[in-house]
């Protein structure tokens, strides 16, 4: 297995501008660049970075999403499309390539292949909504989210405000994000710290998803001191 490491400090601001200069230099490997990008609390600094530094500052790419909570109404807060906008995609003008309705019943595998996948990882190790158990060549598909992922992505989900929390998502399958030229693995905290050697240190397996990646062919981690604690013992 072979992937660069960057390791940042626990600092946001410093993750947020490795983070950036890597995937500043990642784009600049492709023509017209098509990205999947993640949603979730990693990414942040990420986003706030890209923006701080501005349009002029970043390489057009266009934008495809990786997964969406389904049942929820157009323009609902909480839609990982409408906070893509709110953090990255409004702000710089980013072209949105592919996208998913979440009232839709059906959904259509991706027209191209990413040229860069920038993931999370769950603490089960799900990318995307792929959680653990997913065939590493799934393709495009509804699935019902896992106990540990209801209990992690709750906690900022207001039931008074929001309505109910989703029971099901839309996700890439991990067959579709695997094909992307370069990866880029976004991992933040002690919380992902036992996962993450799991996924590297350890045996590719379908019950430690973001394992698929250990056979990526360009594949960057970029980690804090936190979630690294495991994995470089
Ligand atoms: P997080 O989510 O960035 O909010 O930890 C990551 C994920 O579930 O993929």
């Amino acid at each position: 297995m072979k992937y660069t490491l960057v390791e940042t400090s626990d600092d946001e601001k410093d993750f947020g501008r490795k983070a950036a200069d890597v995937f500043r230099q990642s784009l600049m490997k492709y023509a017209d660049p098509y990205v999947a990008l993640p949603t979730g609390k990693t990414p942040l600094p990420l986003y706030r970075q890209l923006v701080e530094d501005g349009a002029e500052n970043l390489p057009s790419f266009s934008y495809g999403q990786i997964d969406e909570y389904l049942g929820l109404p157009a323009h609902h807060p909480k839609l990982f499309l409408e906070e893509m906008k709110v953090h990255l995609l409004g702000p710089l003008g980013i072209k949105i390539s592919s996208s998913f309705n979440s009232a839709a019943l059906s959904f259509d595998t991706p027209e191209r292949d990413f040229d860069i996948a920038v993931l999370g990882i769950g603490r089960n190790g799900h990318v995307g909504f792929n959680e653990p158990g997913s065939d590493f060549n799934s393709v495009t598909r509804i699935v019902a989210l896992s106990a540990k992922t209801i209990e992690d992505n709750k906690t900022d989900w207001n039931e008074a405000l929001y309505g109910a929390f989703p029971t099901h998502a839309v996700t890439r399958g991990l067959g579709e994000l695997r094909s992307a030229k370069s990866t880029i693995l976004l991992v933040r905290g002690q919380a992902k710290a036992e996962i993450l050697a799991q996924a590297f240190a350890g045996p590719q397996c379908e019950f430690v998803p973001a394992s698929c990646l250990q056979a990526q062919p360009d594949l960057t981690i970029v980690a804090d001191h936190s979630a690294l604690s495991i994995l470089r013992l």
